[in-house]
């Protein structure tokens, strides 16, 4: 069969012939892959960057995706750490880590936005105790995560949701998915706004680390009245630097709490327990991102395309 192959953590994988995986007895189907989304992720395993990865090569690279198995029915999956993903004419999914979709759904727009969607998705499940009414800033607002967190966030309730992101045509476009107020990252005032405008928050689902969030972070807390009033801080990405000066203070000076999402502090029974609810509302279309799909064979070429403006979704 064909499949995007990845034989060094240097280039970009190339489409060629890779041995069609077998099925083991019980969980295990094959399955036609029908779309397979190229998050930032997937380009983390496909470099040999991840935290999860084990330099094993070759790889096909993919985490997710949507096919169809002997029985006919269209599944979303989630892969296991493994060799042979999803960028495949075939793949290998344990059942037990998919969900049967419904016929009419749309295999590239599940796969786009499954991963992006499911990282404040699950934050805000499964990393806090959220309730309807708290205030939710979103810090990297503009990626398709980021996007999708401020629709999340509206889905679930939130009173105020903040978008702060520094791609202003980007940002501009987030009121019509929820947000109620957004500020501009990367100018001269910009800790100054997300101060005033953000101090009250409850929950941060940030995208960024980095100096960006160890500034925002600063800037929220010390611009809160009640500084006994709880904040947690959801790491989610680190888009914009993979470590961040936190003062002391910042963890004594208010009731803070940084916590991180993601594979390892989320279990996969948790991941699962939410894999349902979250396709049920992407294949309604109640949360969206821009999806463009490139033909497997494409591979190359949709590597170099790392446009945030959309999730590139290979098909084979
Ligand atoms: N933990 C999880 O469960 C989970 C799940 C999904 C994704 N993630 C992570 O979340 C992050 C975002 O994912 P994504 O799918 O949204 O990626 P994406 O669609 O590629 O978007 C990345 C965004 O980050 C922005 N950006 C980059 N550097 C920045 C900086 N220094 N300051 C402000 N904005 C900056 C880019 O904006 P510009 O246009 O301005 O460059 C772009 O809009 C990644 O780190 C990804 O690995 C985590």
């Amino acid at each position: 069969m064909k499949a995007a192959v990845v034989s060094s953590f240097d280039s970009a994988p190339r489409y060629q012939e890779f041995p069609a995986p077998v099925p083991a007895d019980g969980h295990e189907m094959l399955v036609d892959v029908l779309a397979a989304g190229l998050h930032p992720r997937v380009r983390s395993q496909a470099n040999g960057s991840h935290y999860t990865s084990t330099d094993e090569l070759p790889l096909v690279p993919g985490i997710d995706g949507v096919g169809r198995g002997p029985d006919g029915r269209l599944r979303y999956f989630i892969l296991p750490e493994t060799t042979m993903g999803a960028m495949a004419e075939q793949t290998v999914i344990d059942t037990r880590r998919s969900v049967v979709l419904p016929d009419g759904a749309d295999p590239v727009a599940v796969a786009a936005a499954m991963n992006p969607a499911m990282s404040s998705w699950v934050a805000l499940r499964q990393r806090v105790s959220f309730e309807a009414g708290q205030d939710v800033l979103v810090l990297g607002a503009t990626g398709n995560a980021g996007q999708m967190a401020v629709q999340i966030a509206k889905l679930f309730g939130a009173g105020q949701i903040i978008a702060a992101g520094r791609d202003l045509q980007r940002l501009a476009a987030l009121p019509a998915f929820g947000a109620t107020s957004t500020v501009p990252l990367g100018v001269g005032d910009s800790a100054d706004r997300l101060g005033q405008t953000a101090a009250e928050v409850d929950v941060v689902l940030d995208y960024l680390w980095g100096e960006p969030a160890a500034t925002a972070m600063i800037a929220v807390l010390t611009n809160r009245a009640d500084r006994s009033k709880p904040l947690t801080w959801i790491e989610i990405g680190s888009v914009a630097g993979a470590t961040a000066a936190i003062p002391s203070a910042a963890l004594r000076q208010a009731r803070l709490q940084i916590v991180g999402s993601g594979q390892g502090s989320v279990g996969t029974g948790e991941y699962l327990a939410e894999v349902h609810s979250l396709a049920e509302a992407i294949v309604a279309g109640t949360v969206t991102v821009d999806a463009r799909a490139v033909p497997l064979a494409d591979v190359e070429a949709a590597w170099a395309d790392a446009d945030a403006k959309h999730r590139v979704v290979l098909i084979p």
